[in-house]
């Protein structure tokens, strides 16, 4: 039978479990309702996506502008990304076609070079300073199916130094 202190001690037994479990019930949902505590989030993890924003915001620059400012001498140092595949020098074909006076050239118009996708020419006519910027910023996308296996420049300086640059190669 039971005595008074064995039934104390299974009612104590009892609130103490009840109260371990709303404890911990409570516990959780603190840590795992997130938005509910009037919509502000109590900690942000620094994921990069403002500075995003201020180089966007960056671009909004007109180009002419941009390129007005470039540095050939910087755009040489980008142009080693290029030099894999391409040559300066007039005629001088390589895995893409050799980019002697570029700027201002006919797209596609490489003399002597053959593998040419005909991506780049449906695009646009011309590299104009504006079509380079365009092509090298995202050649995928400006250009879908074009062969040219390179994922792009995303910085608006290093494609407007870039396109600097080679215009200097042929004065
Ligand atoms: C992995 C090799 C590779 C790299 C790296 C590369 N290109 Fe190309 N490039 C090509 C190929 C291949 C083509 C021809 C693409 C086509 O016809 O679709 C091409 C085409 C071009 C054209 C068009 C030329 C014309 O005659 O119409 C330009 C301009 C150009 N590349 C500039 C650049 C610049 C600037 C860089 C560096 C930022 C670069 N490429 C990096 C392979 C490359």
């Amino acid at each position: 039978m039971f005595d008074t202190m064995t039934f104390t001690k299974i009612t104590a037994g009892l609130c103490g479990s009840l109260l371990i479990f709303l404890l911990g019930q409570w516990a959780a949902k603190e840590l795992y309702h997130v938005g509910t505590h009037g919509g502000e989030q109590s900690y942000s993890i620094d994921t990069g996506v403002e500075e995003t924003e201020t180089a966007e915001a960056e671009e909004e620059v007109p180009f002419e502008e941009v390129l007005a400012a470039a540095s050939v001498d910087d755009g040489a140092r980008v142009f080693r990304q290029c030099s894999a595949c391409h040559k300066l020098e007039a005629g001088a074909n390589a895995v893409g076609p050799y980019l002697h006076g570029v700027v201002g050239r006919d797209i596609g118009a490489a003399e002597g070079y053959a593998s040419y996708s005909g991506a780049l020419s449906e695009a646009a006519d011309v590299w104009t300073p504006e079509n380079l910027n365009a092509f090298l910023e995202a050649p995928r996308q400006w250009a879908p199916g074009t062969s040219m296996a390179y994922n792009g420049l995303r910085d608006v300086e290093d494609r407007a130094n870039l396109i600097a640059y080679l215009d200097s190669v042929d004065n």
